[in-house]
């Protein structure tokens, strides 16, 4: 008579030493494979009596369902202890407790572009994000600097085989904002600007700027003062000087360079300013009519003004950083040294 309550009583007993994958596969090979003792029985059947045949298929098969079941239950208790191990093993990080060590905190740029941007918006200036990927029409022509241009030359880019550019400056956004907003509009966008530059200690092929417009019947120079002034005395805290020396920039007419009195020295004369008394802090300048006409925007019924503020140079002087490499370098050891405020 075939005995399957041993044959199960063997597996079970089997089973229960085992530990591995391995150990259970070679354990399923022993009873269920093509050649193992559970298949060795079924064959047995051609040599049963006929009466008996069917009996003894329903004991096989029934022991077949029963060995099956008890391979099946240890590979899924095999599967959850190595989980358990897993787990047991991993560190596991308790998202609740109070830091003890140091805490990370925003990069600098991050922190200065905030700033200066929540100082614009308390002035009544739409916030925008400007785009690092550009077309070439919104970074070069759509701000008066067509084809074969020279002032392409000092904006040297990566072109994509889109035909798009990394942007190299916020100004590439000023055609977009004008064509959403049209005028009257006061605009800031900061963003990601990239430029093929050799690198020193003040120049890197990723910078951050924040451009700004504004635009409104009666515009002129003074408004353009006026805002700058507020703003750097609301960045740093103190009362500054502002003057304006030509500039050119083919998107501006008149064109200058923004200079601000030496925070370190407050005009008397110092190494930061070179004994100037003054830092070169924002190019802008009277949006030209080329530009406004572009953005969509008449210009014989609106004026404006637009400055691009080196976000990267505003914050070096505000956290004191002698090189502006460090900015992207993610050297901890370095950006650990500047102390956000
Ligand atoms: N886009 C210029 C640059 O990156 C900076 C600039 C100059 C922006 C004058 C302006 C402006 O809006 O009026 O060199």
């Amino acid at each position: 008579m075939l005995d399957t309550i041993s044959i199960e009583k063997q597996v079970r007993e089997q089973l229960s030493t085992i530990n591995t994958e391995s150990d259970l596969n070679a354990l399923r090979i022993k009873y269920l494979g093509k050649a193992g003792a559970v298949s060795e029985l079924l064959k047995g059947i051609k040599d049963i009596e006929p009466s008996g045949k069917k009996a003894y298929g329903e004991m096989v098969n029934a022991l077949k369902n029963n060995v099956e079941a008890m391979i099946e239950k240890k590979t899924a208790e095999l599967a959850s202890a190595k989980i358990t191990a897993l787990l047991e093993n991993a560190k596991m990080i308790d998202l609740t407790i109070p830091s003890q060590g140091e805490m990370g905190s925003l990069h600098p740029i991050t922190v200065t572009t905030q700033k200066i941007v929540e100082i614009f918006k308390s002035m009544g200036f739409v916030f925008e994000q400007s785009n690092e990927v550009e077309t070439e029409f919104n970074n070069f022509e759509a701000v008066n600097v067509p084809k074969n241009h020279p002032a392409r030359d000092m904006q040297d880019t990566f072109y994509l085989s889109n035909g798009q550019v990394l942007s190299t400056h916020t100004s590439s956004s000023q055609n977009r904002v004008m064509k959403k907003y049209g005028a009257p509009l006061k605009a800031v966008f900061p963003g990601r600007c990239f430029r093929n530059e050799e690198l020193d200690a003040s120049h890197e092929n990723t910078f951050f700027q924040l451009e700004g417009m504004v635009m409104d019947k009666n515009i002129s120079i003074a408004n353009l003062v006026y805002f700058m002034r507020q703003m750097l005395q609301s960045v740093f805290q103190k009362d500054l000087q502002v003057r304006l020396r030509p500039g050119f920039f083919p998107f501006v007419e008149p064109g200058f360079e923004l200079d601000c009195s030496c925070i370190y020295c407050e005009g008397k004369g110092c190494k930061v300013c070179k004994q100037s008394g003054w830092i070169e802090l924002c190019p802008c300048g009277m949006i030209h009519p080329a530009v406004l006409e572009m953005g969509g925007v008449n210009p014989n019924e609106y004026q404006g003004f637009a400055f691009g503020l080196g976000l990267s140079r505003l914050a070096m002087m505000m956290y004191n950083i002698d090189d502006i490499r460090v900015m992207n370098s993610g050297n901890l050891k370095q950006l650990k040294q500047i102390k956000i405020k």
